[in-house]
């Protein structure tokens, strides 16, 4: 499907997330036919920028990422719908002014139709500003014939509280199915693909419970530093960053059940109905020294390279106690998941990149075969890996070849690449299309924002009372607590 003709006034474009992702993303839709000839892209920031300036700035973007080839006539039709409006701040009353005319000149004179979309990539502290003068301008007045949309980017919100508000604020200036909430995980071919491997198939269902899973680690590695991201990331740490949104709704799409179709509302509800049974207790006992662990990189060694540690970083405060790891052990109390353990983690600057979900099997009830013959076995898995490297492996125990009956761990892998000629579309080109199409799938809802940040916010609390993150070192795989948090349970995590 085409996007309906409309605008996209974007707040953030100059910022990091537009240039590499959102405005790249934009030139590919428009490339493979997606938006109509008629899309409108108002950009508004702080710089003194022509409309040429803006088309100059979005070519740069799309050609150092865009997916798709370069082709002038679909970038000429593109850039002719780009406007720059300079905002002296986003409380410029007069800018909003100076923004309506634009956009109503866009209509009239492309054929937009009054359908707006606002793209907030902001920072929250800005919302109470820009909603209330959105609101004030006339630019999201209802209109039967027109759709208007605000899509937000994460943080939804510091805590439960806060993203109430934000809720509520953004809940002002349009309905809330118009609003969209960008989890871009949601929007990554493997991701969706959890719901299809799990009720598209016969064989994993059965097993997928407290039967026969031992328990699950889901892991977001990453082995780059913060970068130049200080100023939003330490104010935020990987809790805040990554696990309320991308790990607990990976938690919850491993551990939902069937929704009764793909509908946004049906899956919602099996994943809201998950994460409210989500518990940090273990075995009925609060005591988050035992079931959460976080960290902080050290300096040190990273593919040979010399890094620096978090606190010698750019712009990180001399005092900051913020984790860039994170790792928690949460339980499901329903009767498919009591008794299995959630080990979730994320970190940065750690031995590599990888995301997956494993979903690690008990020990078959009996062995009948000499123990010496299963020292290499350990337990059935089954990894949906995230990225890189997209695909799912199973692992099981085969005999090896000869004489004897040895066993050993053997791998059985499906991979994207090896499997599929169809490119996967990047997250955000999917998100950005779904937003304008108003489909609503593979966007949060507030009421999953809502009990993500229900199980984070003590969490959150209880580090905050506490001293400094643990070191680690750079390269490893994040601080002695997590491991503890694990050989508690006699368990270890795997070696991705
Ligand atoms: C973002 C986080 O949501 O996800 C970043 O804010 C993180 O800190 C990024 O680096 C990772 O995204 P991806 O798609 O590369 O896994």
């Amino acid at each position: 499907r085409i996007a309906d003709p409309c605008v996209l006034v974007m707040f953030g474009i100059t910022g990091d997330l537009a240039r590499h992702k959102l405005l790249p993303a934009i030139y590919d839709l428009a490339n493979r036919g997606l938006l109509s000839p008629s899309f409108s892209l108002v950009g508004v920031g702080r710089r003194s920028w022509s409309d040429d300036d803006l088309r100059a700035y979005v070519e740069k973007s799309a050609r150092e990422g865009a997916r798709t080839p370069w082709r002038p006539a679909i970038w000429e039709q593109l850039a002719a719908g780009m406007r720059f409006v300079e905002f002296a701040s986003f409380e410029d009353d007069a800018a909003y002014d100076r923004l309506t005319a634009v956009v109503d000149d866009l209509d009239a004179t492309r054929g937009t139709r009054g359908n707006r979309a606002f793209y907030l990539s902001i920072p929250p502290g800005w919302f109470p500003a820009v909603t209330e003068r959105i609101a004030r301008s006339g630019l999201v007045e209802e209109s039967p014939e027109a759709w208007r949309r605000v899509v937000i980017e994460k943080p939804f919100g510091h805590d439960r509280a806060s993203a109430r508000e934000l809720d509520e604020l953004v809940g002002r200036i349009v309905r809330p199915d118009d609003v969209f909430r960008v989890d871009h995980y949601l929007g990554k071919e493997t991701v969706q693909n959890i719901l299809a491997l799990r009720f598209a198939n016969t064989m994993f269902e059965p097993l997928w419970n407290q039967r026969y899973v031992d328990h699950v680690q889901i892991t977001m590695a990453e082995d780059i530093g913060i970068g130049t991201r200080a100023g939003y990331y330490d104010t935020i740490g990987s809790a805040r960053d990554v696990i309320q949104n991308h790990l607990l709704q990976l938690l919850a799409l491993t551990a939902m059940e069937e929704p009764t179709s793909m509908e946004a509302a049906a899956v919602r509800l099996e994943k809201e109905k998950v994460l409210n049974c989500v518990r940090l207790e273990r075995d009925g006992v609060l005591d988050l020294d035992l079931t959460t662990a976080r960290g902080r990189y050290d300096a040190g060694f990273q593919g040979g390279l010399p890094v620096r540690g978090y606190l010698e970083e750019d712009g990180v405060a001399a005092d900051s106690r913020t984790e860039t790891f994170a790792a928690l052990r949460l339980e499901i109390a329903n009767r498919r998941w009591a008794g299995v353990p959630f080990y979730l983690r994320a970190g940065k600057r750690l031995t590599r990149r990888v995301t997956e979900v494993a979903v690690v099997f008990k020990q078959p009830p009996f062995l009948p075969f000499e123990s010496a013959a299963t020292t290499a076995v350990g337990a059935n898995t089954i990894v949906l890996r995230i990225q890189p490297d997209e695909g799912i492996t199973l692992r099981l125990a085969s005999k090896v070849p000869g004489t004897q009956m040895e066993l050993r761990d053997v791998s059985m892998d499906f991979g994207y690449g090896a499997t599929f000629n169809e490119e996967s579309p990047e997250a955000y080109e999917r998100l950005i299309l779904d937003a304008l199409l108003g489909d609503a799938p593979l966007f949060p809802h507030q009421r999953e924002v809502d009990l993500s940040w229900r199980i984070l916010d003590p969490v959150i609390e209880h580090w905050s009372a506490g001293g400094s993150p643990e070191g680690y070192r750079p390269g490893s795989w994040g601080p002695a607590s997590a491991h503890e948090l694990l050989a508690r349970d006699g368990r270890t995590w795997r070696r991705s």
